[in-house]
């Protein structure tokens, strides 16, 4: 096995690892020459999540004409790329394999290497992207990142793009998965994040009293007694007399469509709701810069792009650190929610396959984080 690519490489990053179908162009780790992604919400919003068959169906269809617009857009044909880096795990077994199949497939025909990236880290990495005539700074290293997706909650200390260390992870609920329950649970729809986002511009998030899980200081998560909570106080609306028959064709669980009394104060709940998401996870990205000392603190997966979020750890790191304290940032909004330019970013760090071991490549629905960070 050789180490990673050390020129600049242009790489050709695939992504299938959901409901997302995406191709990106990256050269040299960092700037994206194109960010093709083919979403399926509209397949899966009817009922209301993800339905991998349906899921794995589409990443088919959509394969090849999302990687044929991505080398399009960057303005490259098969001999610019000098490897192929694919989403491996984790995520959905039949969506990854998708992928997984056809990057073997190209790297093959094309005779360059590929290039195996673990899910979880690319959302981290994405930090470091940059989109044309974005001059950020990267952020500094030690870096503290909170991942937040539909999946997984994570706090991870960052030494190096090649080690990392996991701080603490939700023993229940992922925080975009409270996200997306507590908006079926208020009717309001999937992706739950940004519908609930919406609706809490108009709400008092003190108005419902909801709990804190803080687990003693520990830098883990639970968001299951929240949803809960959420629940309880949810019912105390609900219209008796409401019919439980369901819009044909659709598979929702009967609390949907949610029918509350006249008056429901819709806004406040997700208000509140939100409210106490953020309060968790910006009193836990605290604590481990505490503890780590880092130098600053990254944002990273599909709740990342939450506002209330974002502002809230401005201003609780600026409050607790000053302004010699740590930076805090997040990826460009695009970058943000499942993305290929996140995998061929990362790629750059990552050790290339060549020959069989290329060919050998497997998915890995239950990949961990830092399971591959050196391979
Ligand atoms: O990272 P991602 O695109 O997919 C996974 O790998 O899970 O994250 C999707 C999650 C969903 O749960 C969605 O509700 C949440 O990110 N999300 C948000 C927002 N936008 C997306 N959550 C809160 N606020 C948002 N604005
Ligand atoms: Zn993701």
């Amino acid at each position: 096995m050789s180490a990673a690519l050390t020129h600049r490489p242009v790489i050709l990053g695939i992504e299938t690892s959901c409901d997302e179908t995406a191709a990106a162009v990256v050269v040299e780790g960092v700037r994206v020459r194109s960010n093709v992604i083919s979403s399926q919400i509209e397949l899966h919003r009817n009922h209301g999540g993800v339905v991998p068959e349906l899921a794995a169906r589409g990443q088919i269809t959509a394969i090849t004409p999302v990687i044929e617009a991505a080398m399009e857009e960057a303005n490259v044909s098969a001999s610019d790329i000098d490897a192929i880096a694919v989403t491996h795990g984790p995520g959905l077994a039949g969506s990854l394999l998708v992928g997984v199949n056809a990057a073997k497939a190209l790297a093959m025909s094309w005779d360059v290497p590929l290039i195996p990236i673990n899910h979880l880290e690319a959302h981290v990495y994405a930090n470091w992207l940059r989109s044309e005539g974005d001059e950020r700074q990267p952020p500094k290293l030690p870096a503290v990142a909170l991942l937040v997706s539909g999946g997984h909650t994570a706090l991870i200390l960052m030494e190096s793009h090649e080690s990392s260390t996991l701080l603490g992870e939700t023993l229940d609920d992922a925080a975009g998965e409270a996200f997306d329950k507590g908006a079926r649970l208020l009717g309001l729809g999937y992706p739950g994040g940004p519908a609930i986002q919406r609706v809490a511009e108009d709400g008092d998030g003190t108005a419902i009293p909801l709990p804190r899980s803080l687990l003693d200081g520990s830098l883990d998560f639970s968001f299951s007694g929240l949803k809960t909570a959420l629940l309880r106080h949810a019912q105390e609306w609900r219209e008796p007399d409401a019919p439980r028959d369901l819009p044909e064709g659709t598979v929702f669980p009967p609390h949907f469509p949610p029918a509350f009394r006249e008056g429901f104060p819709v806004a406040d709940f997700a208000a509140s709701f939100e409210e106490a998401i953020v309060d968790v996870l910006a009193t836990k990205a605290e604590l481990a810069l505490e503890r780590t000392d880092a130098a600053s603190l990254v944002l990273a997966g599909g709740v990342a792009a939450n506002r209330a979020l974002r502002s809230r750890l401005v201003e609780r790191v600026g409050e607790r650190f000053g302004r010699d304290g740590p930076s805090v940032s997040w990826p460009d909004l695009l970058f943000c929610t499942d993305n290929a330019a996140m995998i061929a970013g990362l790629a750059r760090h990552r050790t290339p396959l060549h020959g069989d071991d290329a060919w050998e490549l497997d998915a890995y629905p239950r990949l961990a984080f830092g399971a591959d960070a050196v391979t």
